[in-house]
């Protein structure tokens, strides 16, 4: 028996009752157990729409009907309010039942009052087959019940699969546009740093402009000297100004830092001791504008945190593939709080027009486009040393 639905189910059902046994009228009910009501699925040679009907009720003993294996053969008596309401002489009901015994639906054969033809009388000999038919019946709508049930809920997993096939691509969608979007971002903000180097280098320049007016202004005083003194501003000026060049050479350490230090003379002249321990140390691959602007930036640092006098020193060193560059000021230190935000981008305890906050942020991200890295170690009250360390050369990767 192929069928789709209970209708049809019911429908074959019936008309195989009424092939089968010959007789005139066949209905199929179930049993819904929360309205204690039996409900037609099938009928065939019923006139009545409505043949639902309640268990309790007074139509057929409701107590043999739910009793497993029984089959009622009536003999329209009067009172039975069910055959009449159907119109019926005779009936055979046969209820089958579930798993545990508990009713399930009956199947239903009659005759009626007035059409002859099939039995007239529904012979006793026709109860064990009727049983056995709707034993089978009963088998195979159990089977169907099953059946329909895996197969609804193939489908629900289905469609759940479906959707979630379809939110996944939804998802992929946004993720693709988040995507594009960081992209974009990224450019703004790359675009966005290399205009704060830019301001940032105009900051140190605007401080430098001071220094060295006076410092011409006292060559002048004492030509004598001045030859020399010359030379060396500017060919610190020519250092520090490969900032503009920006491109990728081997160049010496030492000179940057030596070039920082002249231009940064007339901040700590007199004051500020100087140590330099250089190591012996190779030409590195770099960009020497941009560590010069670094040196600048810690130097400068240095001499803001020592008020009155102090010593700045310097040691460079060479270890496996790195050179170390330390810069070690004896002055104010820093707190905890303070140190843990000293590469933030305008982070700055200097005074407004004093300190752009930019300083060290900026040389955090030159380093790092070194491959390299900055370390910060200090002490409220006992200074600071900044450690630096740089690869010979660098990887040859386009930006
Ligand atoms: N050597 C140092 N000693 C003490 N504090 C320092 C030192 N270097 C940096 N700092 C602190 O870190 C802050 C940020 O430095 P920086 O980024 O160079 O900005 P700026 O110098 O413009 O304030 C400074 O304002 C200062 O508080
Ligand atoms: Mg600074």
């Amino acid at each position: 028996m192929q069928a789709g639905s209970m209708e049809e189910f019911a429908e074959i059902t019936v008309e195989a009752v009424i092939e089968t046994f010959e007789i005139e009228c066949s209905a199929f009910f179930t049993y819904d157990k929360l309205e204690n009501c039996l409900k037609v699925k099938g009928k065939f040679g019923f006139e009545a729409d409505q043949m639902d009907c309640q268990l309790d009720s007074d139509w057929i003993d409701s107590r043999s009907i739910s009793k497993k294996g029984n089959v009622i053969i009536e003999n329209g008596s009067p009172d039975s309010g069910f055959m009449k309401s159907m119109g019926l002489s005779q009936v055979i009901i046969s209820p089958y039942h579930d798993d545990n015994s508990k009713l399930d639906g009956i199947l239903m054969g009659g005759v009626t009052e007035g059409k002859k033809g099939y039995y007239d009388e529904i012979s006793k000999e026709l109860i064990p087959s009727f049983m056995v038919f709707t034993q089978q019946m009963s088998s195979q709508l159990q089977n169907f019940e099953a059946k329909r049930y895996l197969n609804e809920k193939v489908q629900r997993r289905t469609t759940e699969v479906v959707k979630q096939k379809k939110e996944i691509e939804e998802k992929n969608v946004v993720l693709e546009d988040q995507k594009e979007e960081l992209h974009s971002m990224l450019d703004s903000l790359k675009l966005t740093q290399s205009q704060l180097v830019q301001s940032e280098k105009m900051a140190s320049l605007g401080q430098l402009v001071a220094g060295i007016a006076h410092e011409i202004n006292k060559l002048i005083e004492s030509i004598k000297n001045g030859t020399e003194r010359t030379t060396q501003i500017v060919n610190g000026l020519r250092t520090f100004s490969r900032l503009d060049e920006d491109v990728l050479k081997v160049a010496d350490i030492h000179e940057g830092l030596d070039s920082t230090l002249i231009l940064l003379r007339n901040r700590h002249k007199n004051r500020i001791e100087i140590s330099k321990d250089y190591g012996e140390i190779p030409l590195i691959e770099c960009f020497p504008g941009q560590l010069n602007q670094v040196f600048m930036n810690i130097l400068s640092n240095a001499i803001d945190a020592i008020e009155g006098v102090g010593v700045i020193t310097i040691s460079t060193s060479k270890s496996n593939g790195f050179i170390q560059i330390n810069i070690t000021d004896t002055g104010s230190g820093m707190p905890e709080h303070i140190k843990a935000k000293i590469f933030d981008p305008f982070y700055t305890t200097k005074e407004v027009g004093e300190g752009t906050g930019l300083g060290m942020s900026i040389s955090h991200g030159i380093i790092e486009k070194h491959s390299g890295s900055i370390k910060v170690l200090s002490e409220s009250g006992k200074g600071t040393k900044i450690i630096i360390n740089l690869p010979l050369t660098q990887k040859k990767i386009a930006e």
